[in-house]
């Protein structure tokens, strides 16, 4: 087998979700690649050492620039905040290695078309972890819409609903809350979790061209962790867009963090002429289905457990009827980019794809600001 020697940059969240999918991928997937765990890197020494003991990291390297251009690595994983994706991207795309960048790719388009760039021109094998492409329910939900099982679509919608923000008193910035800094985060829910929602929209539905949006910061000053200083908030704190999609149908989506009462209700729902699909990542086992073809005395919606082994990815996993989680959705991710460097066919979402998202999120911001359609770029 080849070894693929992995640098990761950050430690926090991300930094597990896909460390557990390089440990795991081989114990589940043949392929002919098998993730080394080279080097972790971050900024706070102690707690990288800890976090490469825990996960069986080989080395620690506190700078991250001298991680992407170490010779024993092959690919560098970016786990870090948002005004880091570029720089680090850049680096190791210059370095000749392999680049795995967590979403959004970067702050604003400016970024990450700086970032297509670079890495297009350096030819190394890219992806963007959109994940939620590969949840098993939602890959099924793509292949039933190319079956044409749903024929004309009229409507689109993708919320993703959370509330950990509403209290004044949670301050913004520093190591654990830099996605309430606007200069770290480069948005709020819209970079943060519409851009979920707009890649899985794009997966299923096509290119978004057109958007209009409302935006709204509920706190409009917190306490910044860095300086100590009450500061003005940045981001948006929930946003809503109506949206045209090139096919002719429209959609609606929302985030928020102030749904009091919702820790990660992210839903999507997909209206044809000939039926329906919708998602809840809550039931993330569950695509449930309305055939309009059925005649009509049985006609209704089913309830499609996705766990059976002609269903996406679950031969790799247990017997029917048995589920899944969150953190396979990230080895599929692994499987799917190793299974591309194999077989020369790209995978998708790449730093380009990445990108369309981005000038959708940023559409969306600009819109929200002026009031007004905004065109995405993307063309029916
Ligand atoms: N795909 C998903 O579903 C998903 C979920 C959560 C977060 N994310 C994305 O993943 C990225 C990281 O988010 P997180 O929740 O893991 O954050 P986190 O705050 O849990 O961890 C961030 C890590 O980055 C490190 N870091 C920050 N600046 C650094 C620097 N200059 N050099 C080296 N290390 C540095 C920190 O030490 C920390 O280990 C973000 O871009 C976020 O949008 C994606």
């Amino acid at each position: 087998m080849k070894e693929l020697r992995v640098a990761m940059v950050g430690y926090g969240f991300m930094g597990r979700a896909h460390s557990n999918a390089y440990k795991r991928l081989n114990d589940f997937f043949p392929l002919q690649h098998r993730p080394v765990l080279k080097v972790a890197c971050g900024r706070n020494a102690e707690k990288t050492r800890t976090f490469a003991k825990v996960w069986g990291y080989e080395r620690v390297e506190p700078d991250w620039q001298k991680a992407v251009e170490a010779a024993d690595v092959d690919l560098v994983d970016i786990c870090t905040p948002n005004d880091t994706h570029m720089e680090i991207a850049i680096a190791a795309a210059r370095a000749g290695k392999m680049v795995l960048c967590e979403k959004p790719l970067a702050r604003n388009v400016a970024e990450a078309e700086t970032m297509v760039e670079v890495i297009e021109k350096a030819g190394v094998p890219n992806m963007v972890w959109y994940n939620y492409r590969r949840v098993p329910a939602i890959t099924l939900a793509k292949q039933l819409i190319d079956e044409g099982r749903i024929g004309k679509p009229f409507h689109y919608r993708g919320n993703f609903l959370q509330d950990w923000t509403i209290s004044p008193e949670v301050p913004q910035g520093g190591a654990g809350l830099w996605r309430l800094d606007v200069q770290a985060a480069g948005s709020g829910v819209t970079g943060d979790l519409l851009a979920h929602n707009i890649d899985a929209a794009h997966y299923l539905n096509g290119p978004i061209t057109r958007v209009v949006a409302k935006a709204e910061t509920f706190v409009k000053e917190r306490k910044h962790v860095l300086t100590g200083k009450v500061e003005p908030v940045g981001i948006d704190d929930a946003c809503l867009f109506i949206a045209e999609f090139a096919n002719g149908s429209l959609g609606l989506f929302e985030a928020t963090r102030y749904a009091r009462g919702h820790k990660a209700l992210k839903t999507l729902e997909l209206n044809g002429s000939d039926g329906s699909l919708k998602f809840d990542l809550e039931e993330m086992e569950y695509l449930d289905y309305f055939e309009y073809k059925s005649e009509s005395h049985v006609r209704g919606w089913r309830r499609i457990h996705v766990t059976n082994s002609e269903h996406p990815y679950m031969d790799r996993y247990w017997v029917p009827g048995l589920v899944i989680g969150y953190e396979h959705s990230f080895i599929n991710a692994l499987a799917d980019f190793v299974k591309g460097i194999e077989t020369g066919v790209p995978v998708q979402p790449d730093f380009r794809n990445a990108l369309q998202t981005q000038k959708v999120c940023e559409a969306v911001l600009t819109s929200a600001r002026e009031g007004r359609w905004v065109e995405t770029g993307a063309t029916a």
